[in-house]
Protein backbone atom coordinates (compact mmCIF):
# COMPACT_ATOMS: atom_id res chain seq x y z
CA UNK A 1 0.00 0.00 0.00
CA UNK A 2 1.33 3.59 -0.85
CA UNK A 3 0.41 6.11 1.32
CA UNK A 4 1.20 9.35 -0.56
CA UNK A 5 2.83 12.32 2.10
CA UNK A 6 3.44 16.16 1.98
CA UNK A 7 6.45 16.79 3.45
CA UNK A 8 7.07 20.38 4.79
CA UNK A 9 9.91 21.04 6.64
CA UNK A 10 9.26 24.37 6.98
CA UNK A 11 12.04 26.32 9.49
CA UNK A 12 14.70 26.11 11.84
CA UNK A 13 15.07 22.19 13.39
CA UNK A 14 12.29 21.60 11.14
CA UNK A 15 15.12 21.23 8.63
CA UNK A 16 17.24 18.76 10.85
CA UNK A 17 14.29 16.90 12.52
CA UNK A 18 11.75 16.42 9.26
CA UNK A 19 14.84 14.46 7.05
CA UNK A 20 16.08 12.59 9.78
CA UNK A 21 12.46 10.80 10.84
CA UNK A 22 12.11 10.30 7.17
CA UNK A 23 15.04 7.76 7.33
CA UNK A 24 13.56 6.22 10.16
CA UNK A 25 9.97 5.93 7.94
CA UNK A 26 11.48 4.11 5.23
CA UNK A 27 13.57 1.79 7.19
CA UNK A 28 10.10 1.07 9.39
CA UNK A 29 7.94 0.74 5.75
CA UNK A 30 11.17 -1.71 5.17
CA UNK A 31 10.75 -3.55 8.15
CA UNK A 32 7.14 -3.78 7.88
CA UNK A 33 7.05 -4.42 4.58
CA UNK A 34 3.24 -3.81 4.02
CA UNK A 35 3.37 -0.02 2.77
CA UNK A 36 5.15 2.34 1.66
CA UNK A 37 5.35 6.54 1.87
CA UNK A 38 4.58 8.50 -0.96
CA UNK A 39 7.23 11.68 -0.15
CA UNK A 40 6.79 15.30 -1.96
CA UNK A 41 8.79 17.61 -0.10
CA UNK A 42 7.10 21.62 -0.10
CA UNK A 43 9.71 24.49 0.63
CA UNK A 44 6.78 26.69 2.41
CA UNK A 45 8.76 28.55 4.85
CA UNK A 46 10.56 32.25 6.00
CA UNK A 47 13.29 31.36 2.92
CA UNK A 48 9.50 31.38 0.49
CA UNK A 49 8.15 34.13 1.98
CA UNK A 50 11.20 36.54 1.44
CA UNK A 51 11.72 35.23 -2.29
CA UNK A 52 7.58 35.47 -2.77
CA UNK A 53 6.11 37.96 -0.38
CA UNK A 54 4.03 34.62 1.02
CA UNK A 55 4.22 31.65 2.86
CA UNK A 56 2.67 29.34 -0.13
CA UNK A 57 1.91 30.02 -3.77
CA UNK A 58 -1.48 30.94 -4.51
CA UNK A 59 -2.34 27.02 -5.34
CA UNK A 60 -0.68 26.00 -2.21
CA UNK A 61 -3.85 24.61 -0.53
CA UNK A 62 -5.02 23.00 -3.60
CA UNK A 63 -1.27 21.01 -4.01
CA UNK A 64 -1.93 19.84 -0.40
CA UNK A 65 -5.27 18.92 -0.40
CA UNK A 66 -3.97 16.31 -3.22
CA UNK A 67 -2.30 13.85 -0.99
CA UNK A 68 -3.39 11.55 2.07
CA UNK A 69 -1.29 13.33 5.19
CA UNK A 70 0.74 16.28 6.10
CA UNK A 71 3.89 16.04 8.02
CA UNK A 72 4.77 18.87 8.96
CA UNK A 73 8.36 20.05 10.87
CA UNK A 74 7.80 23.80 12.10
CA UNK A 75 6.90 27.44 10.81
CA UNK A 76 8.04 30.32 11.99
CA UNK A 77 11.57 32.81 12.13
CA UNK A 78 10.24 36.02 13.92
CA UNK A 79 13.59 37.88 13.06
CA UNK A 80 12.49 37.47 9.55
CA UNK A 81 8.86 37.54 9.02
CA UNK A 82 5.87 38.28 11.90
CA UNK A 83 4.27 35.28 13.62
CA UNK A 84 1.16 35.81 12.76
CA UNK A 85 1.51 36.16 9.26
CA UNK A 86 4.11 32.89 8.55
CA UNK A 87 1.27 30.91 11.40
CA UNK A 88 -1.83 32.01 9.86
CA UNK A 89 -0.65 31.57 6.29
CA UNK A 90 0.61 27.83 6.97
CA UNK A 91 0.07 25.55 10.19
CA UNK A 92 -3.15 27.79 11.17
CA UNK A 93 -4.42 28.38 8.07
CA UNK A 94 -4.29 24.66 7.15
CA UNK A 95 -5.71 23.36 10.11
CA UNK A 96 -9.18 25.21 9.19
CA UNK A 97 -9.50 24.94 5.71
CA UNK A 98 -8.98 21.45 5.77
CA UNK A 99 -11.32 21.17 8.84
CA UNK A 100 -8.87 19.40 11.37
CA UNK A 101 -11.43 20.73 13.75
CA UNK A 102 -9.47 17.74 16.56
CA UNK A 103 -5.96 18.34 17.67
CA UNK A 104 -4.36 15.09 19.38
CA UNK A 105 -1.48 15.43 22.15
CA UNK A 106 -0.42 12.62 24.06
CA UNK A 107 1.40 12.94 27.09
CA UNK A 108 3.03 9.75 28.56
CA UNK A 109 5.79 9.51 30.64
CA UNK A 110 9.15 7.97 28.91
CA UNK A 111 11.33 5.43 30.07
CA UNK A 112 14.06 6.25 30.96
CA UNK A 113 13.50 10.07 31.52
CA UNK A 114 13.45 11.35 34.87
CA UNK A 115 11.89 15.01 34.84
CA UNK A 116 12.18 17.40 37.29
CA UNK A 117 8.12 18.43 37.15
CA UNK A 118 7.17 14.86 37.72
CA UNK A 119 9.71 13.22 39.62
CA UNK A 120 9.38 8.99 38.78
CA UNK A 121 5.53 9.26 38.72
CA UNK A 122 4.38 7.19 35.70
CA UNK A 123 1.54 8.89 33.44
CA UNK A 124 -0.09 8.50 30.12
CA UNK A 125 -3.21 10.63 28.75
CA UNK A 126 -3.63 12.41 25.74
CA UNK A 127 -5.52 16.02 25.23
CA UNK A 128 -7.97 16.19 22.90
CA UNK A 129 -8.04 19.96 21.96
CA UNK A 130 -10.55 21.74 19.84
CA UNK A 131 -8.75 22.98 16.52
CA UNK A 132 -11.12 25.38 14.58
CA UNK A 133 -12.73 28.18 16.65
CA UNK A 134 -12.57 29.05 20.63
CA UNK A 135 -10.74 31.43 21.54
CA UNK A 136 -8.39 31.96 18.37
CA UNK A 137 -10.81 33.43 15.95
CA UNK A 138 -10.54 36.68 13.92
CA UNK A 139 -13.53 38.44 15.43
CA UNK A 140 -13.02 41.56 17.08
CA UNK A 141 -10.85 44.29 16.24
CA UNK A 142 -8.71 47.19 18.04
CA UNK A 143 -11.08 50.91 18.44
CA UNK A 144 -10.73 53.99 19.97
CA UNK A 145 -13.35 55.50 21.98
CA UNK A 146 -13.45 57.80 24.72
CA UNK A 147 -9.88 58.71 24.45
CA UNK A 148 -8.61 55.26 25.28
CA UNK A 149 -7.57 51.49 22.76
CA UNK A 150 -9.52 49.26 23.09
CA UNK A 151 -8.93 45.69 21.65
CA UNK A 152 -11.67 43.24 21.60
CA UNK A 153 -11.32 39.26 20.77
CA UNK A 154 -14.59 37.44 20.46
CA UNK A 155 -14.19 33.94 21.27
CA UNK A 156 -16.21 32.06 19.30
CA UNK A 157 -18.27 28.57 20.26
CA UNK A 158 -20.39 26.76 17.71
CA UNK A 159 -22.54 23.68 18.68
CA UNK A 160 -21.16 21.52 16.04
CA UNK A 161 -17.64 22.26 16.55
CA UNK A 162 -18.46 21.76 20.80
CA UNK A 163 -20.25 18.73 20.39
CA UNK A 164 -17.78 17.37 17.76
CA UNK A 165 -14.84 17.38 19.71
CA UNK A 166 -16.09 16.30 23.19
CA UNK A 167 -18.14 13.48 21.83
CA UNK A 168 -14.81 12.46 20.03
CA UNK A 169 -13.11 12.73 23.31
CA UNK A 170 -16.30 9.96 24.75
CA UNK A 171 -15.32 7.75 22.32
CA UNK A 172 -11.63 7.98 22.41
CA UNK A 173 -12.06 7.81 26.49
CA UNK A 174 -14.33 4.63 25.72
CA UNK A 175 -11.44 2.98 23.63
CA UNK A 176 -9.18 3.58 26.66
CA UNK A 177 -9.58 3.99 30.57
CA UNK A 178 -13.18 5.49 30.39
CA UNK A 179 -11.99 8.35 32.14
CA UNK A 180 -12.57 11.67 30.51
CA UNK A 181 -11.84 15.29 32.09
CA UNK A 182 -12.93 18.22 30.59
CA UNK A 183 -11.13 21.98 31.12
CA UNK A 184 -13.70 24.43 32.12
CA UNK A 185 -13.73 28.16 33.18
CA UNK A 186 -17.06 28.60 33.87
CA UNK A 187 -16.91 30.76 36.65
CA UNK A 188 -15.09 33.57 34.60
CA UNK A 189 -16.27 33.04 30.84
CA UNK A 190 -19.54 33.95 31.03
CA UNK A 191 -20.73 33.01 27.78
CA UNK A 192 -18.94 30.66 25.98
CA UNK A 193 -17.44 28.36 28.92
CA UNK A 194 -21.24 27.46 30.72
CA UNK A 195 -22.03 26.18 26.80
CA UNK A 196 -19.44 24.39 27.14
CA UNK A 197 -20.11 22.57 30.04
CA UNK A 198 -24.28 22.28 29.02
CA UNK A 199 -22.76 20.22 25.49
CA UNK A 200 -20.71 18.10 27.58
CA UNK A 201 -23.31 17.21 29.99
CA UNK A 202 -25.81 16.54 27.09
CA UNK A 203 -23.11 14.27 25.61
CA UNK A 204 -22.24 12.45 28.49
CA UNK A 205 -25.67 11.26 28.48
CA UNK A 206 -24.71 9.13 24.97
CA UNK A 207 -21.84 6.80 26.94
CA UNK A 208 -22.50 5.00 29.79
CA UNK A 209 -19.53 3.60 32.11
CA UNK A 210 -17.15 6.72 31.35
CA UNK A 211 -16.12 8.08 35.10
CA UNK A 212 -16.07 12.24 34.03
CA UNK A 213 -14.99 15.55 36.28
CA UNK A 214 -14.96 18.97 34.52
CA UNK A 215 -12.17 20.83 36.50
CA UNK A 216 -11.36 24.87 36.01
CA UNK A 217 -8.79 25.48 33.77
CA UNK A 218 -5.93 27.20 36.15
CA UNK A 219 -6.55 24.34 39.02
CA UNK A 220 -6.12 21.67 35.68
CA UNK A 221 -2.88 23.42 34.88
CA UNK A 222 -1.61 22.88 38.63
CA UNK A 223 -2.79 19.02 38.64
CA UNK A 224 -1.03 18.08 35.52
CA UNK A 225 2.12 19.03 37.72
CA UNK A 226 0.90 17.56 41.04
CA UNK A 227 -0.95 14.20 39.69
CA UNK A 228 -0.33 13.65 35.97
CA UNK A 229 -1.38 10.22 36.80
CA UNK A 230 -4.52 10.38 37.84
CA UNK A 231 -5.95 11.61 33.69
CA UNK A 232 -6.82 9.73 30.83
CA UNK A 233 -8.55 11.50 28.36
CA UNK A 234 -8.85 15.43 28.85
CA UNK A 235 -10.87 17.73 26.48
CA UNK A 236 -9.86 21.67 25.78
CA UNK A 237 -10.68 24.64 23.81
CA UNK A 238 -8.44 25.73 21.44
CA UNK A 239 -6.56 28.10 23.85
CA UNK A 240 -6.92 26.15 26.95
CA UNK A 241 -5.68 22.80 25.04
CA UNK A 242 -2.61 24.56 23.30
CA UNK A 243 -1.66 25.56 26.83
CA UNK A 244 -2.17 22.40 28.07
CA UNK A 245 -0.06 20.39 26.34
CA UNK A 246 2.63 22.69 26.13
CA UNK A 247 2.82 21.76 29.66
CA UNK A 248 2.47 18.08 28.69
CA UNK A 249 5.50 18.75 27.09
CA UNK A 250 7.20 20.05 29.41
CA UNK A 251 6.06 17.40 32.63
CA UNK A 252 7.48 14.63 30.31
CA UNK A 253 10.81 16.28 30.28
CA UNK A 254 11.07 18.28 27.33
CA UNK A 255 9.10 20.19 24.76
CA UNK A 256 11.19 18.66 22.14
CA UNK A 257 9.29 14.94 22.67
CA UNK A 258 5.60 16.12 21.98
CA UNK A 259 3.84 14.93 19.14
CA UNK A 260 0.55 16.62 18.04
CA UNK A 261 -1.90 15.18 15.07
CA UNK A 262 -4.67 17.58 13.51
CA UNK A 263 -7.08 14.85 12.43
CA UNK A 264 -10.10 15.98 9.63
CA UNK A 265 -12.81 13.56 10.54
CA UNK A 266 -15.19 14.13 7.08
CA UNK A 267 -12.10 12.57 5.08
CA UNK A 268 -12.69 15.20 2.67
CA UNK A 269 -9.47 16.87 3.74
CA UNK A 270 -5.45 15.48 4.89
CA UNK A 271 -4.79 15.28 8.27
CA UNK A 272 -1.59 16.90 9.73
CA UNK A 273 1.24 16.00 11.74
CA UNK A 274 3.16 18.18 13.31
CA UNK A 275 5.24 18.38 16.59
CA UNK A 276 4.18 20.24 19.69
CA UNK A 277 7.47 22.42 19.56
CA UNK A 278 7.80 25.37 17.30
CA UNK A 279 11.67 25.83 14.35
CA UNK A 280 13.79 26.86 17.93
CA UNK A 281 15.82 29.19 16.09
CA UNK A 282 17.84 29.22 18.96
CA UNK A 283 19.42 26.09 18.38
CA UNK A 284 19.45 25.53 14.58
CA UNK A 285 22.11 24.42 12.57
CA UNK A 286 23.95 23.28 16.18
CA UNK A 287 22.74 19.32 15.21
CA UNK A 288 21.32 19.15 18.96
CA UNK A 289 17.45 19.50 17.99
CA UNK A 290 15.44 16.13 20.08
CA UNK A 291 14.21 14.42 17.06
CA UNK A 292 11.52 12.79 19.23
CA UNK A 293 8.76 14.46 18.96
CA UNK A 294 9.07 13.96 15.26
CA UNK A 295 9.35 10.86 15.90
CA UNK A 296 6.77 10.10 17.80
CA UNK A 297 4.45 12.70 15.65
CA UNK A 298 5.32 10.10 12.87
CA UNK A 299 3.86 7.37 15.32
CA UNK A 300 0.70 9.14 15.51
CA UNK A 301 0.83 9.07 11.25
CA UNK A 302 1.35 5.39 11.28
CA UNK A 303 -1.73 4.78 14.08
CA UNK A 304 -3.70 6.78 11.77
CA UNK A 305 -3.01 4.63 8.65
CA UNK A 306 -3.71 1.21 11.26
CA UNK A 307 0.13 0.55 11.43
CA UNK A 308 -0.33 0.71 15.28
CA UNK A 309 2.13 -2.03 16.05
CA UNK A 310 5.20 -0.89 13.82
CA UNK A 311 4.10 3.04 15.51
CA UNK A 312 5.06 1.02 19.34
CA UNK A 313 8.15 -0.82 17.51
CA UNK A 314 9.19 2.48 17.37
CA UNK A 315 8.82 4.11 20.67
CA UNK A 316 9.12 1.18 22.28
CA UNK A 317 12.62 1.61 20.82
CA UNK A 318 13.33 5.07 21.60
CA UNK A 319 12.68 4.09 25.10
CA UNK A 320 15.40 1.55 25.16
CA UNK A 321 17.36 4.44 23.85
CA UNK A 322 16.68 6.28 26.35
CA UNK A 323 17.23 3.89 29.35
CA UNK A 324 20.81 3.24 27.88
CA UNK A 325 21.17 7.66 28.08
CA UNK A 326 21.19 7.85 24.34
CA UNK A 327 19.76 11.44 24.41
CA UNK A 328 20.22 14.92 23.28
CA UNK A 329 21.49 17.92 25.17
CA UNK A 330 17.96 18.91 26.23
CA UNK A 331 17.38 15.59 28.21
CA UNK A 332 20.60 16.06 29.41
CA UNK A 333 22.75 13.61 26.72
CA UNK A 334 25.32 14.54 24.54
CA UNK A 335 23.82 13.30 21.47
CA UNK A 336 23.34 15.16 18.74
CA UNK A 337 20.06 14.73 16.49
CA UNK A 338 22.10 12.41 13.36
CA UNK A 339 23.92 10.69 16.08
CA UNK A 340 20.43 10.11 17.94
CA UNK A 341 19.19 8.68 14.75
CA UNK A 342 22.00 6.69 13.82
CA UNK A 343 21.65 4.80 16.89
CA UNK A 344 17.88 4.56 16.11
CA UNK A 345 18.32 3.42 13.12
CA UNK A 346 20.72 1.00 14.10
CA UNK A 347 18.90 -0.60 16.75
CA UNK A 348 15.53 -0.81 14.53
CA UNK A 349 17.53 -2.80 12.14
CA UNK A 350 17.99 -5.46 14.70
CA UNK A 351 14.53 -5.62 15.85
P1 LIG B 1 9.95 26.58 20.27
O1 LIG B 1 9.17 25.38 20.59
O2 LIG B 1 10.49 26.68 18.91
O3 LIG B 1 11.15 26.72 21.31
C1 LIG B 1 10.96 26.87 22.70
C2 LIG B 1 12.20 26.37 23.46
O4 LIG B 1 12.25 24.95 23.39
C3 LIG B 1 13.51 26.87 22.82
O5 LIG B 1 14.43 27.15 23.84
C4 LIG B 1 13.96 25.71 21.98
O6 LIG B 1 15.35 25.64 21.81
C5 LIG B 1 13.43 24.51 22.75
N1 LIG B 1 13.10 23.41 21.85
C6 LIG B 1 12.03 23.35 21.01
N2 LIG B 1 12.04 22.21 20.32
C7 LIG B 1 13.14 21.54 20.72
C8 LIG B 1 13.69 20.27 20.34
N3 LIG B 1 13.12 19.49 19.42
N4 LIG B 1 14.83 19.89 20.95
C9 LIG B 1 15.40 20.64 21.88
N5 LIG B 1 14.93 21.84 22.27
C10 LIG B 1 13.80 22.28 21.70
O7 LIG B 1 8.99 27.83 20.59
P2 LIG B 1 9.26 29.39 20.32
O8 LIG B 1 10.68 29.72 20.58
O9 LIG B 1 8.19 30.07 21.07
O10 LIG B 1 8.94 29.62 18.79
C11 LIG B 1 9.93 29.66 17.77
C12 LIG B 1 9.22 29.79 16.43
O11 LIG B 1 8.43 28.61 16.17
C13 LIG B 1 8.24 30.95 16.38
O12 LIG B 1 8.28 31.51 15.10
C14 LIG B 1 6.90 30.30 16.65
O13 LIG B 1 5.82 31.03 16.13
C15 LIG B 1 7.09 29.01 15.90
N6 LIG B 1 6.18 27.93 16.32
C16 LIG B 1 5.67 27.17 15.31
C17 LIG B 1 4.86 26.12 15.60
C18 LIG B 1 4.34 25.31 14.47
O14 LIG B 1 4.82 25.41 13.35
N7 LIG B 1 3.37 24.46 14.70
C19 LIG B 1 4.50 25.77 16.98
C20 LIG B 1 5.14 26.59 17.98
C21 LIG B 1 5.95 27.65 17.64
MG1 LIG C 1 1.50 25.71 21.60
Amino acid sequence: RKIDIAVIPGDGIGREVVPESLRILDLLSEIHGGFKFEKKLYPYSCDYYEEHGKMMPDDGFQQLSQHDAIFLGAIGDPKRVPDHIALWQTVIGLRREFQQVINLRPVKSLKGITSPLRGDKNFDFIVVRENSEGEYSQVGGTIHQDNDEIAIQTNVFTRKATEGVIDFAFQLANDRNHKLTSATKSNGLYHSMPFWNRVFTETEAKYEDIETELIHIDALSAFFVTKPESFDVIVASNLFGDILSDLGGAIMGSIGIAPSANINLNGKYPSMFEPVHGSAPDIYGKNIANPIGQLWTAKLMLEHFGYEEIGNLLLNTIEELLVDNVKTPDLGGNYGTTEFIDALFEKLKKQ
